[in-house]
């Protein structure tokens, strides 16, 4: 009862909060559209738009007015060092704009243009700022992680005039050609131009200059528009802007390419929009500015909780990239061009190029370019430079069952019974902020969570674990020690005067930790150790939310941009970067909790950047229990994996409002393929644990967890290539198959990374068949019949889904790893011997690979692990170790030692041919032949012959061979 009336208070809180501040509460669930601006409502964005548009204008006329300056055309460590000067007025004046191109060994180009002055620190600051001088330039401290290594053999090979071109990269096979004047790249593969830049003559850095005190009334006689340079207002909230215009922005081209996916996070189709207007085209740009967008709109460039400015261009057979390493406000203009201008690029058959201009409000302008050729590279080559997907904890590819909120320690107590009563498999319950005692992050509510430990005892008891909330606001209230030291030690952000900023969040009035202060991020160490969070236990983890921060008396719900953070760098310049520097604080807080222990960290993250995925996971934010937004989730997730942040799902089914059962239903077949599966629900939504349901829908949705559950070897393979090569985990046609034109747009539809599992999850209301896309001439069997399915390359083919009913094809040449006892949670399962599925390709072949670790520990750093390679090669099913290691002689830990009891027990040969046909076979391993019982089904009414090899006792960590014929 008390609980009820506080969850109903705070709410009430909430919403006057929100309606004294933006006014805007409407009826209708949907999001606030003009809480956030539009492009002509930030005024660099709109300068840039409109400085666009007088290029446009002048066309063939106009001429950018940067040109480079190179004192000594000598490439030193792989870099050139170059002045550009900028020319500001009609007298010839000019600023100098630091260059410096950067050859790199991985075959990355990188460019950085800074502001002499500021360097210097030689400008005055307005309203007696503390702020810093210099344009922000620490984003690579946060983000780069390697992949900087100078290419010595680049070298200059040809120079003359104003042109200088550089041959980089493997074998010499990349060029940039660098015209001084006016200034501009062209990057070029094999000879023919790839990537741009500056050819449209857009690359603008708004220098500093002084304020011009005009008396009243007099008017401003220079053409610039200086309405938004000095101070800026929206939704009542004015941005002091005390160094003025600072933007910067650059065109870059992508010559012969008409698709670019990427810079996440934006709802709307996989392969980009056009945003200049037009027939189905956004006008609006593609907006990266971090904020607590809830009930968001579908197909929309709005932005949403968090940023990757990551870009991927992809043309038949070609992908190249570019990564925008700026962590201020940023838009991005998408428009396509018939043709291409530029008469050395070979283009063939392709003759639409995306022309792209990218306009950030702040900071230094610092730009990758990947020129692939394959999407793999650009994916691999980007993950070198931000880093890869961590290793998760392996419960963490589990289901999750969250809602806001379970109310007690007894209420998640009787959760947790009823699935295993209804025999769900689930691996994490979570508890949102309600758990606290009003909303004080580190404490419990003294009521309704008496006994924790108790609470977490019980999910130990069957491997389960607990994932608690804690945002980065902290309460600012009496008696509430954590406050306490963060105002003492003075670790919170700062407003524009230095003194500590105070905002409205959950709790309240609140402070937040600046997490860009290093001891910051110590102090946040020491809270999370399991003495100080009493309560907490081995198998608690944490979900980090609102840190966009979302503010909800602030300017678009968040901070004001002249907030100052550690060493007086304003907000502005590193709000996207914001939520990561959270998130990866309470990553490592985790590694510390004790003394002794080093464990993986499971960190679910709302706001992200680049390089957010090596702390954790992502979802998707305050979505809607509708169609639309099921839809509208299967483009996002893909986008992160191609953005090289796989770890991603949406709430399922659906955080605002009740779902109807067909839609949960469907919502949790589509989750049962998110990397990150959970079920999270709003607090005035009803209960909908998969229990509740009835039937069949109960047993509909128990269904998709334990397909996903007997799937966990093949996930955990994926998600192990995503550590290592940055591969996306969910992949889209045009990344699988970059040669067909026809998938290039397909985002409704994945492959599971290399397991050659093809779904398309039903996303529509009453609709029980679909039509999969089918890239290639391979053979495809229906995953769970084994039907054969009537395929052509490039066609259609229509997949009968009632509603207990996946599309789910596999594809020919693949096997793949499941086990097959269902169990209540992934560590249920550590040890269950595993099932392989062969699906046999048209030429009678099939490989697949299996990847696994005690799932905890780092101790794979150490060897600790086991990498299969199976192959079907002929008559003969092998596995070896891809690596080569010899399985005895790795010194075994006790997890390795305890998988040495773990077989492949159990083999499905789907296609498998008639001469196979016979009842035993004979298994061949660590010097020893056994048989095996086989079962052979011929084909029959469309099903393909399958084979089942029973009792093959082949250890999972050694050699073995199974003759099959
Ligand atoms: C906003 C989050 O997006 C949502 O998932 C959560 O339930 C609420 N905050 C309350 O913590």
């Amino acid at each position: 009862m008390r609980l009820t009336t506080g969850l109903s208070q705070k709410w009430t809180v909430l919403f006057s909060f929100l309606s004294l501040f933006s006014c805007l509460i409407g009826p209708a669930l949907a999001v606030k559209e003009h809480d956030f601006k539009k492009c002509d409502q930030a005024g660099f964005c709109k300068r840039n738009r409109a400085y666009a548009d007088n290029a446009a204008s002048q066309s063939s006329t106009w001429v950018s007015p940067y040109q480079a300056i190179v004192e000594s055309p000598t490439l030193k460590d792989g870099q050139l060092q170059a002045v550009i000067l900028k020319t500001i007025n009609a007298n010839g004046d000019t600023v100098r704009l630091p260059l410096t191109i950067s050859f790199l060994q991985s075959g990355v180009a990188r460019v950085s243009i800074d502001e002499e002055r500021r360097q210097n620190k030689d400008i005055e600051l307005r309203h007696n700022s503390i702020a810093r001088k210099e344009r922000y330039n620490e984003a690579e401290k946060w983000i780069i992680v390697g992949g900087l290594e100078p290419d010595q053999q680049a070298e200059i090979v040809h120079q003359e005039g104003s042109q200088i071109n550089v041959k980089y990269g493997p074998e010499g096979k990349f060029e940039a050609v660098i015209r001084l004047s006016p200034f501009e790249i062209d990057f070029r593969r094999d000879g023919a131009s790839h990537i741009k830049f500056n050819e449209r003559g857009l690359l603008n850095v708004e220098h500093w200059r002084p304020k011009i005190e005009r008396p009243e009334g007099e008017e401003n006689s220079t053409e610039e528009d200086e309405s938004t340079w000095w101070d800026e207002s929206f939704g009542g909230n004015t941005d002091s802007k005390p160094r003025g215009p600072e933007s910067i922005a650059l065109d870059i081209s992508f010559h012969g390419y008409e698709h670019v996916y990427g810079i996440p996070e934006h709802t709307g189709p996989l392969s980009l929009k056009e945003t200049r207007g037009g027939d189905g085209n956004f006008q609006e740009p593609y907006r990266m500015y971090n904020a607590d967008v809830f009930e968001y709109i579908l197909d929309s460039p709005m932005t949403l909780y968090g940023s990757i400015p990551f870009m991927q261009a992809h043309r038949k057979d070609s992908s190249v990239g570019v990564f925008w390493l700026n962590a201020a406000e940023t838009w991005v203009d998408i428009v396509k061009a018939k043709g291409s201008s530029n008469p050395l690029s070979l283009n063939s058959g392709a003759p639409t190029s995306t022309q792209t201009h990218w306009i950030s409000e702040s900071g230094i302008l610092d730009v990758f370019v990947l020129l692939g050729p394959t999407p793999k590279d650009v994916t691999k080559k980007y993950g070198e430079l931000a880093g890869y997907t961590a290793m998760p904890q392996e419960f963490a590819i589990g289901y999750h069952q969250c809602r806001w909120n379970y109310i007690s320690d007894d209420d998640v107590k009787d959760v947790d019974k009823r699935f295993d009563k209804f025999k769900i498999p689930y691996d994490v319950i979570w508890l949102d902020i309600e758990y606290t005692d009003g909303i004080k992050y580190f404490t419990w509510d003294p009521h309704s969570f008496t006994d924790p430990i108790g609470m977490g005892k019980q999910l130990d008891s069957h491997g389960r674990k607990l994932v608690v909330i804690i945002d980065p606001h902290i309460k600012k209230t009496d008696g509430y020690p954590i406050n306490e030291q963060l105002q003492s030690q003075d670790l919170a952000v700062h407003d524009k005067e230095g003194k500590i900023y105070d905002g409205h969040c959950w709790p309240g009035q609140s402070n937040w930790i600046d997490c860009f202060n290093p001891k910051a991020r110590e102090w946040w160490k020491t809270l999370y150790k399991y003495d100080k969070f009493k309560g907490t236990m081995e198998n608690t983890f944490i979900w980090n939310d609102m840190n966009e921060p979302s503010v909800f008396d602030g300017p678009e719900t968040s901070m004001p941009r002249d907030n100052l953070h550690h060493d007086n760098w304003e907000h502005r310049d590193v709000h996207n970067l914001n939520g990561m520097t959270f998130h990866h604080a309470t990553f490592e807080a985790l590694q510390t909790r004790k003394k002794g222990e080093l464990r993986r960290p499971f960190v679910l993250t709302r706001s992200f950047y680049a390089g957010s995925q090596r702390f954790g996971a992502m979802w998707t934010g305050d979505n809607l229990a509708d169609w639309g937004h099921l839809q509208g989730s299967i483009p996002m997730v893909l986008n992160q994996g191609v953005s090289g942040f796989p770890f991603a799902g949406a709430d399922v089914a659906g955080f605002f409002g009740d779902p109807e059962k067909d839609l949960l239903a469907r919502w949790y077949q589509a989750g049962a393929f998110y990397p990150f599966f959970r079920g999270h629900a709003h607090i005035d939504a009803r209960r909908r644990e998969p229990y509740l349901l009835g039937e069949p829908y109960t047993a509909i949705v128990t269904a998709a967890l334990r397909l996903r559950y007997s799937l966990l070897p093949s996930w955990y393979t994926m998600f192990f290539y995503a550590n290592r090569d940055g591969d996306p985990i969910l992949r889209p046609m045009f990344w699988t198959h970059p040669s067909e034109e026809g998938g290039l747009t397909i985002d409704d539809q994945f492959f599971v990374g290399s397991t050659g599992l093809l779904v398309k999850p039903i996303v529509e209301k009453d609709k029980f068949s679909t039509d999969i896309w089918i890239p290639d001439d391979e053979v495809y069997y229906d995953y769970t019949t084994y039907n054969v399915a009537k395929t052509q390359k490039g066609k259609h083919v229509t997949y009968d889904a009632p509603l207990d009913r996946i599309p789910m094809l596999m594809r020919g040449g693949h096997i793949i790893t499941r086990r097959d006892i269902p169990r209540r949670s992934s560590s249920a399962m550590r040890f269950d011997d595993y099932t392989l599925v062969i699906s046999v390709s048209k030429n009678g072949e099939a490989e697949g690979e299996l990847y696994v670790d005690d799932g905890d520990s780092y101790e794979y750093e150490d060897g600790q692990y086991i990498y299969r390679k199976f192959s079907l090669n002929g008559d003969v099913l092998t596995s070896v170790d891809p690596e080569g290691r010899d399985a005895r002689k790795i010194k075994s830990g006790k997890w390795l030692k305890a998988m040495r009891d773990v077989h492949v027990s159990r083999i499905i040969v789907v296609g498998a041919p008639a001469s196979w046909n016979r009842q035993e076979v004979q298994v061949e391993s660590e010097g020893r032949t056994w048989s095996a019982t086989v079962e052979y089904h011929a084909a029959e009414n469309g099903r393909a012959a399958f084979a089942t090899v029973n009792g093959v006792r082949a250890r999972v960590g050694e050699d073995w061979s199974i003759k099959l014929a």
